[in-house]
């Protein structure tokens, strides 16, 4: 591993008013439903503990581990599940959070995961999105907040499996060393 250096990018407070926010409007959205908060393991844990907490209609909470392939150079993206839900979401409102939408391809594959199954509605919220290195279309319902292209970690995020208890969001500079 190159030395590198951690630089604070959104502090906690900021991310906790964001989160507070995004609480509050898909609270009203959902008004008199259910949302099937679906949690994107590992790195969406902190912000969707946190994001749960702020929404005041009935919550469902569910977990699922998706693995990608063809990262870096190869823009086909295969996406495959690790980890299924435990929950049966036919006729559910699904909710999937994410901790950062990069290329787009799991929220894509997710998507079509969600209405296979039957999903009565499917939603997407995630913490973070880079646009500028997106390889498909996706829409995403809710965003915490539009960052430029840069490696980022904590709140969840990791950097080779380091770094995801950070309670803030850093970029990592790499110093060629
Ligand atoms: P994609 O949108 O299918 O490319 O996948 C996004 C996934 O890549 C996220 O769920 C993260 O696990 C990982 N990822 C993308 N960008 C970053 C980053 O800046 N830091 C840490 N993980 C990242
Ligand atoms: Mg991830």
């Amino acid at each position: 591993m190159n030395d590198h250096s951690i630089r604070v990018m959104i502090p906690e407070e900021e991310l906790s008013a964001r989160i507070a926010e995004l609480g509050a409007q898909i609270s009203e959205d959902y008004k008199g439903e259910t949302v099937f908060l679906v949690c994107i393991l590992k790195g969406a844990s902190f912000f969707a503990c946190e994001l749960a907490k702020r929404i005041t209609v009935p919550v469902i909470i569910d977990f699922m581990a998706t693995s990608s392939y063809g990262s870096g150079t190869v823009s086909s993206g295969e996406v495959v599940v690790k980890k299924d839900l435990d929950l049966d979401c036919e006729g559910q409102n699904v909710l999937i959070v994410e901790d950062i939408i990069d290329s787009g391809n799991t929220l894509n594959f997710l998507s079509g995961f969600f209405k296979e199954r039957k999903a009565k509605s499917v939603r997407m919220c995630t913490m973070l999105d880079k646009p500028d290195r997106r390889e498909v279309d996706v829409t995403v319902d809710y965003t915490g907040f539009t960052i430029p292209d840069a490696f980022v970690v904590g709140y969840g995020l990791d950097y080779d499996q380091r770094y995801r208890n950070l309670p803030y969001i850093g970029v990592v500079d790499f110093e060629n060393k």
